[in-house]
């Protein structure tokens, strides 16, 4: 056989070897789900509930190796950082820190995860929605 072609079969070999890894992409229960208006729930479910919940909505390519490795990962460290499922077993002072962080990540453009934008247009938050999420965030008086 030729090289190149050896080559190829390992790494076909490889591809579905690495299928049968198990990845964690487990769903647990909602306990203290964030409480706030319509408005801004929406947002938050388009744009980060996908990490940051139990209510992960897992597509297809998250079934597929290596690719479902990176969106596990990203959802069990996401969810390390920030989960809205839990949101309500947060002391008030905490929720008020964690509301700044948010609109800071947003403000800065560093959230959503930009690859997360290309596979989920309606995380491309618009101007409006940036401003009730700023509102809710920081208080009316913006
Ligand atoms: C594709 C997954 C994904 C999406 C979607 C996502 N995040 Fe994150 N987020 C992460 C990961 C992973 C981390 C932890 C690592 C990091 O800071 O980059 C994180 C961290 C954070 C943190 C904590 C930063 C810190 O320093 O502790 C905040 C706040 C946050 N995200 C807010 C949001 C908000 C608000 C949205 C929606 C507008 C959002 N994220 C959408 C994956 C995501």
């Amino acid at each position: 056989m030729r090289r190149s072609r050896i080559i190829t079969l390992l790494i076909v070999f490889a591809l579905i070897g690495i299928q049968f890894i198990e990845v964690d992409r487990s769903n647990p229960p909602v306990t203290s789900d964030l409480q706030a208006s319509m408005e801004v729930k929406n947002v938050l479910k388009d744009a980060c509930y996908d990490c940051h919940s139990n209510e992960t909505k897992w597509p297809w390519y998250s079934k597929v190796a290596p690719v479902s490795f990176f969106i596990s990962n990203h959802v069990v460290e996401g969810r390390e950082h920030l989960n809205f499922s839990t949101w309500g077993r947060m002391y008030s002072q905490k929720q008020g820190e964690y509301k700044k962080e948010i609109w800071e990540e947003i403000e800065k453009n560093e959230m959503p995860l930009s690859h997360y934008i290309w596979m989920h247009p309606k995380a491309n938050l618009t101007l409006d929605q940036r401003q009730l999420i700023k509102r809710w965030a920081l208080g009316e008086k913006y």
